[in-house]
């Protein structure tokens, strides 16, 4: 079963045919990122007029890669939900024309879902039930993966995403967008202990994650710094800052793993690409005895593949839209429309 997938929920504007949810046939990525570049951050009116230039382009080059005329598809997934408004609309929009004109049915795909599929496509083996640790640009969120289409929220940030707060961080130390990879390549070899940074704590829910203090700290660090006439040494503040928000993901993390007796962790979305957090977890894994699993690096970030992949496994439990399917910038990964 060939399901096209097209996601535009931010800076790309992707598109793809993926076999049976697991088998890339095309995976086409228009990237936006040196157009945002020097505004240090997605526009996102600026998105959006990019997603509608690229996204009859994109969807046909990824017919032709995959060796495909529409006949060939049996759904088309698009990611509907969360993201920016405006840019979902563009891909929401193309979709619903195409399934309109082409009679092939639509598939709603919700976008963190979509980052966890990400997983089926890398590791052939890899089936729920699992924990995952998803921690991307907008959310963090520990859940269990019940089924392919059944998500259990056991924990989430109350403020910033993870992503965010390392974007932010990134930001204000000057390195360019986009902030987190940036901060990932500058840290590696910084000193760990050279900065320290409060410690965020939730009082209710252990598994609940906070990263605006962390935030705000590192932002007022390098204010200090700045007006007393100090030095910062971005490669140390870096680490430093890197650590605390591996280190609050890592211990959520555990506690999970314990509380759930998980025997599989998955992580998912564009942070589960930093090298500090898949060592972290790696070694995590090693001391609970649990199964690991990461995307492939070209899969962390936002791309179609997953979308088509994880539109495969709704399609197969009857999941279809209508016409009257809308974008929605928040949505909790256990509601589907
Ligand atoms: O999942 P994603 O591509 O977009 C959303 O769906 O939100 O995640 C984007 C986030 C950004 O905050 C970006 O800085 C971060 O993932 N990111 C990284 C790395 N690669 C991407 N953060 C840390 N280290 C990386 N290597």
């Amino acid at each position: 079963m060939k399901i096209l997938g097209i996601e535009s929920s931010c800076d790309e504007t992707a598109a793809a045919v993926v076999e049976d949810g697991r088998i890339i046939l095309s995976n086409i990525v228009s990237t936006q990122i040196e157009k945002h570049k020097i505004f240090g951050g997605v526009v996102p009116e600026i998105a959006s007029r990019l997603h509608a230039e690229s996204i009859t382009f994109v969807v046909r080059e990824a017919l032709e890669k995959a060796d495909c005329t529409l006949s060939d598809i049996d759904a088309i997934a698009v990611t509907y939900a969360p993201g920016l408004i405006g840019a979902l609309l563009v891909g929401v929009n193309f979709a619903k024309g195409l399934s309109f004109s082409s009679g092939i049915p639509l598939v709603p795909v919700h976008h963190l879902r979509s980052h966890i599929a990400a997983n089926y496509i890398t590791h052939s083996d890899l089936k729920p039930p699992f924990l995952c640790l998803v921690v991307s640009g907008g959310n963090t969120l520990l859940v269990n993966v019940e089924d392919y289409t059944k998500f259990n929220v056991i924990g989430r940030t109350r403020d910033d995403a993870a992503g965010e707060a390392l974007d932010k961080a990134a930001r204000t130390m000057g390195l360019p967008y986009p902030g987190g990879v940036n901060l990932d390549k500058e840290a590696r070899g910084g000193d760990i202990n050279a900065y320290t940074f409060p410690k965020p704590r939730v009082d209710d829910n252990p598994l609940d994650f906070s990263f605006s203090g962390l935030k705000t700290s590192v932002i007022n660090t390098i204010h200090n710094a700045k007006q007393k006439g100090g030095e910062i040494s971005v490669k140390d503040l870096g680490a430093s800052f890197l650590n605390a928000v591996v280190s609050s993901l890592e211990s959520h993390t555990e506690k999970a793993i314990v509380q759930q007796n998980s025997k599989t962790l998955v992580l998912a979305g564009g942070v589960s690409a930093n090298s500090m957090l898949r060592q972290r977890m790696t070694e995590l894994a090693e001391k609970h005895n649990v199964k690991i699993y990461f995307p492939e690096l070209s899969l962390c970030g936002d791309n179609a593949a997953m979308v088509a992949a994880q539109g495969y496994y709704e399609f197969m439990t009857g999941k279809r839209a209508d016409m009257s399917l809308n974008a929605a910038a928040t949505m909790p990964i256990t509601e589907q429309m």
